[in-house]
């Protein structure tokens, strides 16, 4: 699959602009959205450890805090704090008129 195959076209969700997080589910993909110093920022959903749901985590800074047993992930990297040899798949979000583009960085 090339890095075309892989990038990922969708409307900005509107809780996106409201809430400052959304979940998307595509293909067979789910991907946690978060806005972040006027930009974006994308990580799978499922956490890396045991699947807890980011969707529900704490965000503060460029980190996300996963609701099941607490692990911090940076959102740059996806780099666990808690346990370095786990790592989530992050995305890099540009905005393309109405559309977010996801490019997987990992
Ligand atoms: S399931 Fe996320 S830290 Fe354990």
């Amino acid at each position: 699959m090339n890095e075309q195959d892989q990038i990922i076209r969708v409307p900005i969700p509107s809780e996106l602009l409201k809430d400052g997080i959304a979940t998307l589910a595509i293909d067979d993909r789910d991907i946690v959205v978060v806005s972040e110093e006027g930009g974006y920022r994308a990580i799978d959903r499922w956490c890396p450890h045991e699947d807890g749901d980011l969707g529900e985590g704490l965000m503060f800074g460029k980190h996300i805090k996963c609701p099941i047993h607490g692990y911090i992930f940076e959102l740059t990297k996806g780099q666990c704090l808690n346990q370095l040899n786990i790592r989530a798949r992050v995305y890099a979000v540009e905005v393309d008129q109405e559309e977010l583009v996801l490019r997987p960085l990992s």
